[in-house]
């Protein structure tokens, strides 16, 4: 596999096209962003923990019946995956208030929520990836009913693997964002990536109480140093998926 002209760079990862249509060569970089982009770093090593963890989180996905654009790492901080129409959709599950829902709600950080929340934003930095309820989804032409409910299906799917995934790892799922599309054959599957950028990973304290981020909310509010948490994910997930 040739990796060839480089199609887009995001804020956390560069895409390549390969010399197979159907397969991208995605390079996982050391940038870290919060705020839209408004918040920018450089953190050493980051790239390759988080392309580490997306291909291991992906594979315990997989033995769940959670399929997705995934194939295989080429390097440290590089892996192929299927070509994917994507949706311009950031797909939030909730199982724990936090973050901008928290606040938008008025409710305690850490309040457990009844049920999963399934929110859609938007993807357009532009416009802030604004919320937009369902109705708003097919009446601006977003997706249609059937996709809505495919991905709405598929994102709940997802959120309860993920959730016996980190259960098993000592590890609380706060929140997560996810992507969807349509790979080459018309199938919507799940793409993009799951890092401790995208999700909110908690570790409760043995007080039962204290809370230790383990994820991008230590940049986002400077409250410490990635590195060690996101290698301390990888290395609880790679446990789990030697003796699964
Ligand atoms: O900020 P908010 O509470 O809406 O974030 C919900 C979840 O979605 C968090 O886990 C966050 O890491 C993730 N997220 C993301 N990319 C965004 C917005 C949110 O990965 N652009």
């Amino acid at each position: 596999m040739q990796k060839l002209e480089k199609l887009y760079e995001g804020k956390a990862k560069k895409l390549f096209a390969t010399d197979d249509p159907d397969v991208l060569w995605v390079e996982y970089m050391n940038q870290a962003t919060a705020g839209n982009g408004a918040k920018k770093a450089q953190i050493s090593g980051k790239g390759s923990l988080n392309n580490r963890i997306t291909a291991v989180i992906f594979d315990l996905l997989k033995a769940r019946g959670v399929d997705s654009h995934f194939i295989k790492p080429v390097s440290e901080t590089e892996q192929l995956v299927r070509r994917m129409d994507m949706f311009p959709l950031e797909i939030i599950m909730r199982n724990t208030a936090a973050g901008s829902f928290a606040k938008r709600y008025g409710v305690t950080e850490g309040t457990p929520l009844k049920q999963p929340i399934l929110e859609f934003c938007v993807k357009d930095d532009a416009l802030g990836d604004p919320f937009i309820n369902n109705d708003g989804l097919l009446a601006l032409d977003i997706v249609t009913e059937d996709e809505l409910a495919e991905i709405s299906a598929q994102a709940r799917a997802v959120n309860a693997a993920l959730l016996d995934i980190f259960s098993k790892i000592g590890i609380q799922l706060v929140d997560f964002k996810i992507e969807e599309g349509r790979d080459s054959q018309g199938h919507i599957l799940l793409a993009d990536e799951i890092t401790p950028d995208t999700c909110r990973l908690w570790h409760i304290a043995d007080d039962g109480q204290t809370v230790e981020h383990l994820d991008k909310d230590l940049f986002r509010r400077d409250l410490g140093d990635i590195i060690p948490a996101y290698e301390q994910i990888l290395e609880r997930l790679e446990q789990l998926a030697e003796v699964e």
